[in-house]
Order: C-alpha cells, then sequence, then structure tokens
C-alpha cells in the first residue's frame, strides 16, 4: 500500500462527517434504532455532563438532540429549575423524543439551528458536527454563540467524531477500502471542505474563526457491540451515509465504499464467538467557552 493511500484513509477514518451539503433533514433517521445502538456509548457523554454545575444554569440547549436521551439526562440532573432544549431537524428524532421522554422542563423542537430570540447559558452538542462540511461547522459554532447569553462566559460541551487513540482496526478498514482514491478520482472536490476536524489541533483552529475560546480538548476511543455481523453492517452503513464526506457521493458510489468500508471492518476485526463483534471509534471531546462580553 503507499503512502498517498494510507494517509487518504486515516483522514477518512478520522473525518466521520455530514450533513447533507445542503440540509441535514433530507437524511432520514430511524430514531428508535439509533436509540438502542447508540445507548452503550451514552455513559461517556453523561459522565462529561455531569460535571457540569447543570443545576446553577437557568436555560440548556441540546443542539441536534437526535433521539433526546443526552437531552433528558440533563433535564433529570438540572432539575425544575432549568429548562432544557433539545433541537433537532429530523422530524423522526423528535417524534421519538416528545414519546419517550416527558418531563416538566424538557422541550423538544424540529429545527436546525437556534433562532435568535431564544438564549442559552449552556449548549451542548454531540455527535452532529460529523453531519457538517467544514464551512457549516464554523457557521455553527458562529449561531451557538449568537445564542448564547451574552452578559455571561457560557460554556460549551461539544463531542464529535475522531482519530481514534489506538492507530488501529478503524483506520486500517478505511485504508482497506481504497475509498479516498476512488472518491478523488470520481470527483475532483477540496476534499478540505467536507472533512471533520479530526484532531485536537485542527479543532483549536477552526475554534480560532469563532468566538469559542477552547478549554480542554481531548479524544477518547469508543466502543459500540452489536449482536452480530449484519446488524453492525446495517447499522453503521445507515449511520454512515450522511457524514459529509460520504454523503456528497453519487448513490451508487456511496453504496459501494460503505460496503466495502464494513466488510474491511469485519475481516479486520473478526467477531466473538457467540457472533457478537465491537464497533470501534473514537470521539473528540472539546469543552469551550464564549468570550465574556465587556
Ligand atoms: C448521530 S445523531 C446524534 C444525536 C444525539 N446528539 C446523540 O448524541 O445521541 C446526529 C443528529 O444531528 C442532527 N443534525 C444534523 N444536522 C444538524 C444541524 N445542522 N443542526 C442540528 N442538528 C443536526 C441529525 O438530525 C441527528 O439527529
Amino acid at each position: 500500500m503507499n503512502l498517498k493511500v494510507v494517509y487518504g484513509a486515516l483522514i477518512i477514518g478520522f473525518s466521520l462527517c455530514g450533513m447533507d451539503k445542503q440540509n441535514p433533514s433530507t437524511q432520514s433517521w430511524d430514531a428508535k434504532k439509533f436509540y438502542k445502538a447508540t445507548k452503550q456509548s451514552l455513559p461517556l457523554a453523561k459522565a462529561l455532563l455531569d460535571a457540569y454545575p447543570l443545576k446553577l444554569y437557568h436555560s440548556i440547549l441540546d443542539l441536534g438532540c437526535g433521539p433526546g436521551s443526552l437531552t433528558a439526562h440533563m433535564a433529570k440532573k438540572a432539575g425544575n429549575q432549568t429548562s432544557v432544549t433539545g433541537i433537532d431537524p429530523s422530524k423522526n428524532m423528535i417524534a421519538f423524543a416528545k414519546g419517550y421522554y416527558q418531563l416538566l422542563n424538557l422541550t423538544f423542537k424540529c429545527k436546525a439551528l437556534p433562532q435568535s430570540k431564544n438564549k442559552w447559558d449552556f449548549i451542548f452538542c454531540c455527535n452532529v458536527f460529523p453531519y457538517l462540511p467544514r464551512q457549516q461547522q464554523v457557521d455553527a459554532l458562529n449561531v451557538m454563540a449568537q445564542a448564547a447569553v451574552q452578559s455571561k462566559t457560557v460554556p460549551l460541551l461539544l463531542i464529535t467524531a475522531a482519530k481514534t487513540n489506538e492507530p488501529g482496526i478503524f483506520d486500517r478498514a478505511y485504508a482497506a477500502t481504497l475509498g479516498l482514491e476512488r472518491w478523488q478520482k470520481l470527483r475532483s472536490v477540496k476534499l478540505d471542505e467536507y472533512y471533520c476536524p479530526h484532531d485536537v489541533d485542527s479543532f483549536i483552529e477552526l475554534a480560532k474563526e469563532t468566538p469559542w475560546k477552547v478549554n480542554r480538548c481531548t479524544i477518547e476511543d469508543e466502543y459500540i457491540q452489536f449482536k452480530n455481523v449484519n446488524r453492525l453492517k446495517k447499522f453503521v452503513c445507515s449511520w454512515m451515509s450522511g457524514f459529509a464526506f460520504i454523503a456528497q457521493l453519487p448513490k451508487r458510489e456511496r453504496k459501494l465504499l460503505l460496503k466495502d468500508l464494513m466488510n474491511a471492518y469485519v475481516a479486520l476485526q473478526a467477531p466473538a464467538p457467540d457472533g457478537s463483534i465491537e464497533w470501534r471509534s473514537a470521539r473528540l471531546i472539546v469543552h469551550a467557552e464564549k468570550q465574556k462580553v465587556h
């Protein structure tokens, strides 16, 4: 395998992106499946959230709340003096969240970004940036800053896909697909526009274009267990088809790339004797603060 391929594959591996360039709501989410499959990965986000004094905030925003599990967790932890709002452009996700979590201080709304009228004093955003091309990530950070109260220092907790700590299976699976080369042949796009910041340094650079000051930025590995290979393939394919760099491909190419990727992943990550298989990825965790307006 030549160097160029490994490098390209690594970039893909680290940059799980993809609001369709465009309109995130065009990806149709199966909220129930997403909720079930990601249940195991919630403790990481919950622990991070619990480190914030949620009870002290009057209003909390969960941007791209999906099925609402983490939004509801914040509402429970913060208590009734705090209003918690989850917003998401996906009708399916919001319908699921509304049906599943009913708490006095919890509201779910179907929309993409906060309206300027609303102000929040804590903003949380988990696993949404992979769906945004780079410029939209900058735009989202700016919109979040506008939606933050002006008179206070507003904390932001952002969790997004990242380079894995363990140079391993996930990256090698991408490398084995040779997806980037095929993609480059197909489209002479400027790839950077579609990539998520995939490491600490590039996120810090991106944040400099916005009012957020990064306090802490780390990478943690994440594992999700699937009952069998088919479940892993089905779930991961539907999840990843929205990542920006994949979403921009023509439908046929997108399907082919995902199929190759999954086959390569399974070849490298053998299922356990009971047929279960682990999906390994990593999260970039960003703790930032909006600079105080004087
Ligand atoms: C992978 S899910 C994550 C859901 C939830 N935050 C969680 O971690 O469980 C990604 C969510 O981002 C939403 N999304 C995509 N683009 C968005 C945007 N521009 N603004 C807000 N949400 C967006 C999708 O509709 C989807 O529900």
